[in-house]
């Protein structure tokens, strides 16, 4: 899963795809790499292990005005200068976004004929075949080579002598650009943000092929269609960090603005959302991570207010389980990028099985939203940091409208109101809670145990999501009644529970597992709004105190507190919590 871009036209092309590249770093940022036609019209490349910065001094001197880009997430080969991107041979660079499945019995037979690798990538035999491929027209030359791929690719393509890019898709974003004598091909819609006036989505199986005349679109038996071209109304992301040390910390802060912007976004696709959901009996939630764990939440809404059957299970594992869905189903896909592969593909299958599906995302104009029938916005705004924060706490606003909706149970509009009120509660909360005594704890600790019971135990999940995902510190979530089942064996002077308890009827049975903690030596906290707990335990445990609020909404104020005491273990420990290692904002591959 990586980012690739590709430009020509009248302007320097290492320029407009270092540009390019910058804007698509969040989605691998394990090497990056670019190859321009330059005047001579030979091709010059460069890649390097690391940010896409490292290749700034590089392409400062290469003048041409054709080009392609990659910054990867390794998935075959590890992060190196080798294993980067584009792959050169023959007179051809390629850059490729996906998984080629079948590469090693690709690879073997090109080794078998004499072909000599220069990396471990699974891209790399797509350079290779196209090579062999090739007796002059390179559109025809890629077509024969992607018919020997299976799994996921979109890749670019230039040629030395060919003043063109070649682009074929399947199965991974591809949006063509087209500005005033220039042309784009980029894995996002953000990444063209300005660039161009419009653009257009090529269906899988689609070629694209670029020369300062335009873009052509040949279908996979290289007949010339037309796909629809719509304006370009992507935004840049504000690189801004409006005086925070970090993404995350001024994302989190921004939690409170997301809560009523998607509440005063859902106005607009209630009546949709209504119309859509009439004579569903089951719900499905689905999504990866953070969008998953938002999910637990909202099952929880729905099983609530309308009383109906409500799931939520990992995208990842819906596929493969031949799933019980009829036409009475409705399928809630969550995702903040709305390009996971998971659950984009997830959400696909559902549709196939005749589900009714919902996206839930901070992407309008992504994959998920074009398969759903509806999409309900969660009005976060760009997330730049890797580790989600204010998109999930917008998830959890949107699914709680949502439910409200389906349910029709709040006629009177006192649980909307309530949900509004929580913007201003978590705002306050983040002015209040003080984590940081907490985190220090973490920071020294050998693992971290975040317990709940129902709601809370679906923010313990996230919790501990967030602290190993920007800490590095081994963490795990548990439903606190689960603990004595065998994960209390883990507990000792080196370990830190940390209870939330945010619901007075579940209180007293979550402080036993904080008191089983605690009689074996263990260290604990609770993060808590009950008056009886924060007593129970002062100058047993680290006390975290929040305010009184709802139960089914306290999510909100429980996930700030956590996502900050991660936030702030990591900064302790003088991790990146923007850019944590090994990781990606989008994970558009399987
Ligand atoms: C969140 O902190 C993670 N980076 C990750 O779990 C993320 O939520 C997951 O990959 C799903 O992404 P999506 O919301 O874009 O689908």
């Amino acid at each position: 899963m990586c980012g690739i871009i590709g430009y020509l036209g009248k302007k320097n092309a290492a320029e407009e795809v270092y540009c390019g590249l910058e804007r698509l770093e969040y989605r691998g940022y394990d090497s990056a790499g670019a190859a321009i036609i330059a005047a001579d019209g030979k091709i010059c490349a460069v890649k390097k292990q690391g940010r896409v910065e490292n290749l700034k001094p590089y392409l400062r001197d290469i003048a041409g005005a054709i080009g392609i880009g990659h910054t990867r997430w390794a998935t075959h080969g590890k992060p190196c200068d080798k294993n980067a991107h584009p792959h050169l041979c023959g007179g051809l660079a390629l850059v490729h976004n996906g998984i080629i499945e079948n590469y090693a019995a690709l690879k073997a037979e090109l080794v078998a004929d004499g072909e000599e690798f220069l990396s471990e990538t699974d891209s790399e035999v797509i350079v290779r075949l196209l090579k062999r491929n090739f007796k002059g027209d390179l559109l025809a030359a890629l077509a024969r080579t992607v018919e020997r791929l299976k799994g996921s690719y979109a890749v670019m393509v230039i040629c030395e002598g060919i003043d063109a890019i070649a682009v074929a898709k399947n199965r991974s974003s591809v949006i063509l650009g087209y500005g005033n004598g220039e042309y784009f091909c980029a894995s996002d819609e953000p990444a063209l943000a300005g660039k161009c006036a419009d653009i257009c989505v090529p269906d899988d199986g689609d070629f694209a092929y670029i020369t300062a005349d335009g873009i052509e679109i040949y279908n996979k038996t290289l007949q010339r269609v037309i796909r629809e071209k719509r304006p370009n109304t992507a935004a840049a992301q504000s690189l801004d960090l409006g005086g925070y040390p970090h993404y995350m910390l001024k994302e989190l802060h921004e939690a409170p603005a997301t809560i009523k912007n998607t509440a005063g976004a859902f106005a607009a696709v209630e009546d949709k959302l209504k119309a859509a959901l009439c004579g569903v009996d089951r719900i499905i939630i689905l999504g990866c991570g953070t969008a998953y764990h938002a999910g637990l939440v909202g099952r929880r809404y729905f099983e609530q207010f309308a009383r109906v059957p409500a799931e939520c299970e990992n995208a990842g594992e819906f596929r493969y389980k031949n799933p019980v869905v009829t036409n009475k189903t409705a399928v809630f896909a969550i995702s903040q990028s709305g390009e996971t592969a998971d659950t984009v593909e997830a959400a696909r299958l559902a549709l196939a099985l005749g589900a009714e599906v919902v996206a839930v995302t901070n992407s309008l104009n992504s994959a998920l939203t074009r398969i759903a029938s509806v999409t309900v916005p969660v009005a976060a705004g760009s997330e730049i940091c890797v580790a989600a924060t204010k998109s999930y706490i917008g998830q959890i606003a949107a699914l709680y409208l949502s439910a409200l909706a389906f349910a029709d149970c709040d006629r009177d509009g006192a649980l909307k109101r309530g949900l509004a009120e929580m913007s201003a509660l978590c705002g306050k909360t983040l002015g209040q809670v003080n984590t940081y005594s907490l985190a220090n704890m973490c920071a020294l600790s050998h693992g971290v145990y975040f317990l709940g019971r129902d709601i809370d135990y679906a923010v313990a999940l996230e919790g501990s999501l967030k602290l190993k995902e920007v800490s590095y510190i081994h963490s795990e979530g548990y439903p606190a009644g689960e603990l004595k089942h065998g994960t209390l064996a883990l507990i000792d002077g080196d370990t830190v529970a940390v209870a939330l308890i945010f619901d007075g009827g579940l209180a007293e049975k979550s402080c036993n597992a904080v008191e089983q903690v605690l009689s074996r030596g263990g260290r604990a906290a609770v993060i808590t709004n009950v008056d009886s707990v924060k007593k129970r335990f002062a100058g047993r445990a680290q006390v975290i105190g929040l305010c009184a609020c709802d139960k089914f909404l306290s999510p909100v104020l429980s996930a700030v507190a956590v996502q900050k005491l991660a936030y702030e273990t990591a900064a302790i420990l003088g991790r990146d919590p923007d850019k944590p290692r090994n990781l990606a904002k989008s994970v558009t591959v399987e």
